[in-house]
């Protein structure tokens, strides 16, 4: 269990003693349970629009949905620290857009945003981080770019991507990220990655050489009904003891066994 508050130095300062373990929540909780478990960062993630909002990509997620469910979140005052998603549209928007949706993310609780996108937002991302948001970037698979890609995949396969790849996590360093996701980036260029920056990348199907790993609560827990990505290990069997506990209950009542005096 976490004794003491992680701030964004002291999840810094990880990358040269151990693994960051990270995961997704969206509600107060599930922020109370993983923090109770001992996780360093806990991000309130647009996958909630996949995980639990029931829509197909993370697109349709607005800032107002954030903005609740970080609230949430929020009140559960973790030790871990939590950091907030900015939903699609926002990281291309005029720097007065992006900068008011992350005040209030932070207003509504967060200790820092994440941010998608490379180097041609790194300049937003320092004016950001020079008004004091702190900015966790993610680079690699950008999920909020699912319309331009067509499909999620890996990201690093060719020379050229993998360069590319070098540069942004460079890039958003110099902007002044506090630390990196990376989402889906073949495990080479991952270790190569996190060699090239002193800030750590916390990796999410990139391999087990990332200064980190996050995963989303619902996929590590077994709590869902859809197909989670190849990567991911279920550590739980959740969705199996919520039916169970549902089928018991529906058999006590139709059996009058419960409620019983
Ligand atoms: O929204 C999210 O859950 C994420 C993780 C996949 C890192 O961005």
């Amino acid at each position: 269990m976490n004794t003491d508050i992680q701030t964004i130095q002291s999840i810094q300062t990880l990358k040269s003693v151990r693994p960051i373990v990270a995961t997704t929540v969206y509600d107060s909780i599930m922020a109370e349970l993983a923090d109770q478990a001992g996780m360093d960062l806990l991000l309130v993630g647009d996958s909630v629009g996949t995980t639990l909002l029931g829509f197909e990509t993370t697109v349709h997620v607005t800032l107002e949905m954030m903005l609740h469910h970080t609230l949430a979140v929020s009140r559960a005052k973790t030790k871990a620290l939590l950091v907030s998603d900015v939903p699609y549209g926002y990281s291309h928007d005029a720097y007065g857009n992006i900068f008011e949706a992350c005040r209030q993310l932070i207003q509504a609780g967060a200790s820092a945003v994440k941010i998608e996108g490379g180097i041609s937002i790194a300049p937003t991302i320092k004016s950001l981080v020079d008004s004091g948001i702190p900015v966790l970037g993610h680079i690699g698979l950008l999920p909020q770019q699912i319309k331009n890609l067509g499909k999620y995949r890996k990201f690093g396969k060719t020379d050229v991507e993998a360069k590319a790849l070098i540069e942004d996590a460079k890039a958003l360093e110099d902007a002044g990220c506090f630390a990196l996701i990376g989402e889906m980036i073949g495990s080479d260029v991952a270790k190569k990655i996190s060699q090239s920056i002193e800030i750590p990348l916390i990796g999410i199907g990139s391999g087990n050489d990332c200064d980190g790993q996050i995963l989303v609560s619902n996929d590590l827990l077994g709590l869902s009904t859809k197909d989670v990505p190849s990567f991911v290990h279920p550590f739980g069997d959740l969705s199996e003891n919520v039916i169970k506990s549902f089928q018991e209950y529906k058999s006590a009542v139709i059996e009058r066994t419960y409620p019983n005096e």
